[in-house]
């Protein structure tokens, strides 16, 4: 199979962790006889550098022609003080709408390697930690008009949020889907005792749910979700929820399963082109400095190999050699257990975490 991917290094630690998913994605090629080409996007903090745009229009055209995009991360102290509209995340936003990736889809799932780098007590871990959160991209606050002006002398700011029933049937029936090809528990998560968006959100949720029998549906407001996750997280299969609500659990969700930087994430629309991206951020105050996880980055490759590609063998080979390698014992700096814990286990750089998967390929 010959495909394209772009790649976007991003900013802070972004390069050092997309290098990695490339050595495991090379490597993969030549185990597998396939032939990936890779162009470089900038996009963020470095494209801001580089052409004064966050993402200039012939950087999104390169990311439409690819067959697929893997990105590391964006953002940094650098360019906090610049407009909303010419930060690094406005990049990513653009980018995600405009290649129209709607269904950002974020796995929480322990893995028993790490059962004891969550913060939860053991006994809430031992129940079983294995739920994906489905969360809406392209709409909402995120996108909704944002305003500041000046009113009798004071300041105010406005962010509106909107949706229409085709934004959230589109999300909806991707919950209903995923939840068919694993547990068939749908919890639908909004904030309906306050906001219309998600009064909206719960009546489609209902109509969707007449086409779907075989999944139960359940309903959840956002601030009872939130303390779910800690308290039982094992009542959940899949979450589907709006842009914000689903940018703030899946930081939650990732937390309690030992790290974020474990966490891979893929977004994809009406094709097969799609956005994929550890849920961890750029991590300035480690860059450059061999520490990070390239975990999430490389599980973020070895779903664009099944979700874009179809080819599951090879994931699943990504994500074997990714455990083969937690039960060798080696840990990056996030994962590694503290005091007796660490009795067996092996610090490794980022450079060597990358190493040491492409090698149980
Ligand atoms: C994420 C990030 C982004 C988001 C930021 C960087 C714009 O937090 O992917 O979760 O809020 O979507
Ligand atoms: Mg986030």
């Amino acid at each position: 199979m010959n495909k394209k991917i772009a790649l976007i290094r991003g900013d802070g630690i972004g390069p050092e962790i997309v290098e990695q998913a490339v050595r495991v994605l090379d490597r993969v090629a030549a185990k597998y006889g396939h032939s990936f080409s890779y162009s470089e996007v900038d996009m963020g903090g470095a494209a801001i550098d580089k052409w004064g745009d966050p993402l200039p229009e012939d950087m999104l055209r390169l990311c439409l022609e690819s067959d697929s995009v893997l990105l590391g991360a964006v953002g940094g102290e650098k360019w906090n003080q610049l407009p909303g509209d010419k930060r690094p995340e406005k990049g990513l936003l653009r980018l995600r709408a405009g290649m129209g990736v709607y269904s950002n889809n974020r796995p929480a799932r322990i893995w028993p390697q790490l059962a004891d780098a969550s913060p939860l007590r053991r006994e809430i871990v031992m129940q079983g930690i294995d739920f994906i959160i489905v969360r809406e991209l392209i709409g909402g606050i995120y996108f909704g008009e944002h305003r500041t002006t000046e009113e009798n002398g004071s300041t105010v700011s406005e962010d509106v949020m909107r949706y229409s029933e085709e934004e959230i049937e589109r999300i909806g029936r991707i919950g209903f889907e995923t939840a068919m090809k694993r547990r068939r528990k749908l919890c639908s998560v909004e904030k309906s005792n306050v906001l219309d968006t998600s009064r909206l959100w719960k009546k489609v949720m209902h109509r969707l749910a007449q086409e779907y029998p075989e999944v139960e549906l359940s309903d959840m407001l956002v601030d009872n979700c939130a303390m779910q996750i800690v308290k039982n997280p094992a009542q959940f299969d899949v979450i589907v929820t709006e842009n914000m609500f689903g940018d703030i659990l899946s930081d939650e969700a990732s937390m309690i399963t030992g790290s974020i930087g474990m966490i891979p994430s893929s977004s994809l629309g009406a094709g097969s082109l799609g956005l994929y991206e550890p849920i961890h951020g750029s991590a300035p105050d480690i860059a450059g400095q061999d520490k990070a996880n390239p975990i999430g980055t490389i599980l973020s490759a070895a779903m664009l190999l099944r979700y874009s590609f179809g080819l599951d063998k090879e994931a699943d080979a990504v994500e074997a050699a990714v455990g083969r390698v937690l039960d060798e014992g080696y840990r990056t700096l996030d994962i590694l257990p503290k005091g007796e814990g660490a009795e067996g286990c092996t610090l490794v750089g980022c450079k060597r975490m990358g190493e040491l998967i492409a090698n149980r390929l």
